[in-house]
């Protein structure tokens, strides 16, 4: 948590841009996996978290900003709750800390509303994600409940998306440490694999890097020697020398900050030819985004470029045929390419994606694409300072894909599917990095990762 003078501010902020109405931001509830008192990992929802700090189920943020009065709502503990879980502080007091006065009991919030509709006064609250929240809602306010995500207010999502997207000094301090504690998850896994090794073992190894810091995962782990499939949860298989490993993961620290990385690495610790002359066009096309992120360009110029060089490589190697800049207009590359360059990233690891990928990923100047390929890209508006974002380039043999394809001759006048046939049992691979948007460009976040192969080489000697 941070101290309480950002929590004030951020409300401050936020009541000046939506200007007038009854503001709610929704906790989330424990959410039970195989009854009641049983459930899932407590993750609090990441704009209430933003906005009023408290990382505990069950609480309802309301702001007025008429009167610029705030509330938390929610149940403050009783002896019982106490004798189950040990002294605690109360709601009150935690409230306090961000600067909150007037914590209340979560049926007042009632009275509350009825009060703002006599007044006539509008009721802001966002799209909601989580079903006993929409139920709530729709309780509370008397809204059937498959119109409130109809009725949601824009004005309110357009404001968080707008201030929670351009990050401040002390989230891009916690992002780097996030990306850290990642970094330290890849690098353990590169030093531990080793021929005859599970996935799964490998998870273990790995994700006990982020439990060391009081950490867990920012999304499911990818773990996989099939990096074709995108997003393989399976960790059955067994890792053979001349595998690569593909390993996508991230922690999510105690306070919610993302971290976001993908490496691939052999096995063995030695690269083959064919898997290093692939290696080198993905690290050729992560180094393009790089080169060519920085404030003012939209990320979709970013991931067309990015396309060009993969197009390039796949012509220089027979793969692909004709002109780079027709390849890529036509979406032929996204054989091998098939997902978009990358998302921002702060208190979700998909940043805000809750609001709806095309809300935070593009705008009226620039529209979400429907080809193959390019509609995958989710974040394709224009960079600004301030952003994070993932760089996340990937090149991939996906044989049902290659199958379909050809079968239906698809760009057959740039695709050589000779030559493609060579690689169908090659994999896929794919690499990934947290970055900043800079006045000048961008900025990798986190200490220094391994990218070349003798870099990876030498680690996992
Ligand atoms: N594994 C999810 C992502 O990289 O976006
Ligand atoms: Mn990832
Ligand atoms: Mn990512």
């Amino acid at each position: 948590m941070f101290g309480k003078n950002i929590y004030i501010s951020r409300r401050e902020k936020m009541k000046k841009m939506v200007k007038n109405g009854l503001i709610i931001i929704m906790g989330n509830m424990e959410s039970p996996m195989s009854y009641k008192d049983n459930a899932y990992n407590f993750i609090q929802d990441s704009t209430f978290l933003y906005y009023f700090g408290i990382d505990s189920p069950d609480l309802i943020g309301v702001i007025d900003a008429d009167t610029g009065e705030e509330y938390i709502f929610g149940k403050e503990f009783t002896l019982d709750d106490i004798v189950w879980m040990g002294q605690q502080k109360t709601f009150k007091e935690r409230s306090e800390e961000v600067g909150i006065e007037r914590f209340k009991e979560k049926d007042e919030l009632l009275e509350l509303i009825e009060k703002t509709k006599k007044l006539n006064k509008k009721i802001h609250y966002t799209n909601q994600y989580r079903v006993e929240n929409t139920i709530f809602l729709s309780e509370l306010l008397g809204v059937d409940y498959k119109k409130i995500d109809l009725e949601f207010s824009e004005l309110l999502v357009k404001t968080i998306i707008k201030m929670r997207s351009i990050k401040s000094d002390e989230e891009i301090k916690e992002l780097e440490k996030a990306t850290d504690v990642t970094r330290e998850m890849h690098i353990e896994a590169m030093k531990n694999i080793e021929p005859g090794m599970k996935e799964y073992e490998l998870v273990a190894i790995l994700e006990s890097v982020a439990k060391r810091y009081n950490a867990t995962t920012s999304f499911h782990t990818i773990c996989t020697k099939n990096g074709q499939i995108l997003h393989n949860h399976c960790y059955e298989n067994e890792f053979k020398s001349g595998d690569m490993v593909l390993l996508d993961c991230g922690a999510r620290l105690k306070n919610g900050y993302c971290g976001d990385m993908t490496t691939v690495f052999p096995v063995s610790g030695k690269f083959t030819d064919e898997q290093k002359e692939i290696y080198r066009l993905l690290v050729a096309m992560f180094e393009k985004a790089e080169e060519c992120t920085k404030p003012g360009v939209t990320n979709r110029d970013v991931h067309l470029e990015v396309c060009k060089v993969l197009a390039n490589g796949m012509v220089k190697k027979g793969i692909l045929k004709g002109s780079v800049e027709k390849i890529v207009e036509a979406g032929a590359h996204a054989l091998f390419f098939p997902h978009g360059l990358g998302h921002m990233i702060g208190l979700d690891v998909h940043d805000m994606e809750n609001f709806g990928e095309n809300r935070v990923g593009y705008d009226e100047e620039t529209r979400r694409s429907t080809q193959f390929g390019l509609k995958s890209l989710r974040m394709g508006k224009k960079l600004e300072v301030g952003q994070v974002l993932t760089i996340e380039p990937g090149i991939y043999f996906i044989p049902e894909l290659i199958e379909k394809w050809k079968n239906l001759e698809l760009h057959k006048e740039f695709i050589n599917y000779e030559e493609v046939e060579k690689y169908k049992h090659f994999g896929g691979m794919r690499y990934e990095g947290d970055f900043l948007i800079t006045e000048n460009g961008s900025r990798r976040l986190g200490n220094k990762m391994p990218k070349y192969v003798d870099e990876i080489e030498s680690i996992m000697k």
